[in-house]
């Protein structure tokens, strides 16, 4: 499958998988699609509490799927919202993205069909690391 096609694929993925987003609250629902290192593909919506901090973003939804599934190593993720830009993946979900993707290429999209691709390195250039 080729670069553009796959990027697609995913944005596609995230888009439907958004459509299960709980956002009562904020009123922004938000998917994700990780494309894991032996090809499958795990997506997640973003998931909201009357508790606010006990909401779980759709990037996070979609990696911890793949985890829990054995898939520790992601090779791609995407993220879709209605935003006038593409939309960017919050500092948490970078840090997590971090564990299991440091390598990984980001895909941020819009509903208007917008997207932009941003190697981890790049989002994300000095993350904690535990080693002393
Ligand atoms: N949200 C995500 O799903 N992903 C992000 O990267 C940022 C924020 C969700 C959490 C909450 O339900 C809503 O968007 C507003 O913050």
């Amino acid at each position: 499958m080729s670069q553009e096609l796959l990027i697609n694929r995913l944005i596609d993925l995230a888009r439907q998988a958004r459509q299960a987003a709980y956002a009562p609250y904020a009123d922004f629902k938000v998917g994700a699609a990780v494309l894991t290192a032996d090809g499958r593909v795990f997506t997640g919506c973003n998931i909201e509490n009357a508790s606010y901090g006990a909401t779980i973003c759709a990037e996070r939804v979609a990696i911890f799927s793949a985890v829990a599934a054995g898939q520790r190593q992601i090779a791609a993720l995407a993220v879709i919202a209605d935003t006038p830009k593409p939309v960017a993946p919050c500092g948490l979900c970078r840090q997590v993205l971090q564990e299991f993707g440091p390598d990984c290429q980001v895909i941020m999209a819009n509903l208007a069909g917008e997207y932009q691709v941003v190697p981890m390195a790049q989002l994300f250039p000095y993350p904690f690391d535990l080693s002393r």
